[in-house]
């Protein structure tokens, strides 16, 4: 069984994913009421559409995770425009800790890996709070900044990223380091067809694409979700509708799903429903 702490955009698509790729039995665990429970269901419901089978449940409880063989940690704050990753040290450290000694307690001979950021020092909380040797404690940073920089590579030398091989090591932050050296395409050293000024140049912004992403991605639903406070939906609209025209209702009394259901969790959940619809 594969465990995903955070049921947020990270921990919900990875879950989509090992779904659709039927790779295991996937559990979701989050502290907000009802949100992994959902996210489980809705995943079912595609999993069902698939001909998958295996079993996918949410929770907000850490017994859950119980008989994991990997827990993926996603839990925690994500980054906000013009934030910088080490900006979520000191709040993120706290979960990181508390989750890390959750997962000791209830999957105490699973493989832990991090994403929460920033991520090399959640890694290291992780490692110190769970007990668990080092080769069982994994942080995910390379994989990301490796795809970014072959991503820039093929838009700038126009060809297929399966034909870019490269490398990218160091710190998940802005002291990243993508090596020339080591990357190719097709077998052909990267220094053969770029220029060293392009070289650095698509270097430069591998490290500061994740900001762009951020500010390009998360701003945006922010705004929404700023213009939805004091709105609610009105009875007879579909959520769909919702955001075709989210700012043409007035404040109206009719109730957003079940009377226990908070307007924040819902819009919240409306958000990533909608991140993924798109
Ligand atoms: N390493 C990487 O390559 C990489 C890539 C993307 C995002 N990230 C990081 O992953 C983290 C998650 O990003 P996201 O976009 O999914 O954020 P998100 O806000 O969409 O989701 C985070 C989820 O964590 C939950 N959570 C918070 N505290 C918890 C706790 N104690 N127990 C269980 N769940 C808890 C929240 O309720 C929320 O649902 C962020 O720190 C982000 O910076 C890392």
């Amino acid at each position: 069984m594969i465990s995903i702490i955070g049921s947020g955009r990270v921990g919900s698509t990875l879950a989509m994913i090992l779904v659709q790729r039927n790779i295991d039995d996937v559990t979701l665990v989050d502290i907000i009421p009802n949100l992994p429970e959902g996210e489980a269901l809705d995943l079912s419901h595609m999993a069902s559409e698939l001909g998958v089978d295996a079993r996918i449940s949410g929770s907000n409880d850490y017994s859950a995770l119980k008989g994991s063989d990997i827990v993926v940690v996603t839990a925690g704050l994500a980054r906000k425009p013009g934030m910088t990753r080490m900006d979520l040290l000191t709040k993120n450290a706290g979960i990181i800790k508390s989750v890390s000694q959750e997962v000791a307690r209830y999957a105490p001979n699973c493989k832990l890996i991090m994403v929460t950021n920033p991520l090399d020092a959640m890694t290291l909380v992780a490692l110190k709070a769970s007990g668990f040797p080092k080769n069982r404690v994994f942080g995910m940073s390379g994989m990301l900044d490796l795809s970014r920089f072959k991503q820039l590579l093929a838009d700038y030398l126009h060809v297929s990223r399966s034909s870019i091989d490269a490398l990218v090591i160091g710190e998940h932050g802005e002291s990243m380091t993508p090596l020339p050296s080591y990357t190719s395409v097709s077998g052909i050293p990267l220094r053969k067809l770029l220029s060293e000024q392009q070289i650095d140049e698509a270097i430069e912004k591998t490290r500061k694409v994740a900001a762009e992403v951020i500010a390009k991605r998360v701003q945006p639903l922010m705004r929404q979700q700023t213009a939805w406070r004091g709105w609610s939906r009105p009875s007879t609209t579909t959520r769909k509708q919702c955001y075709l025209a989210p700012l043409t209702w007035k404040e109206s009394s009719a109730s957003v799903g079940s009377a226990s259901e908070s307007r924040s969790s819902w819009v919240q959940m409306e958000l990533k429903r909608f991140s993924r619809l798109n």
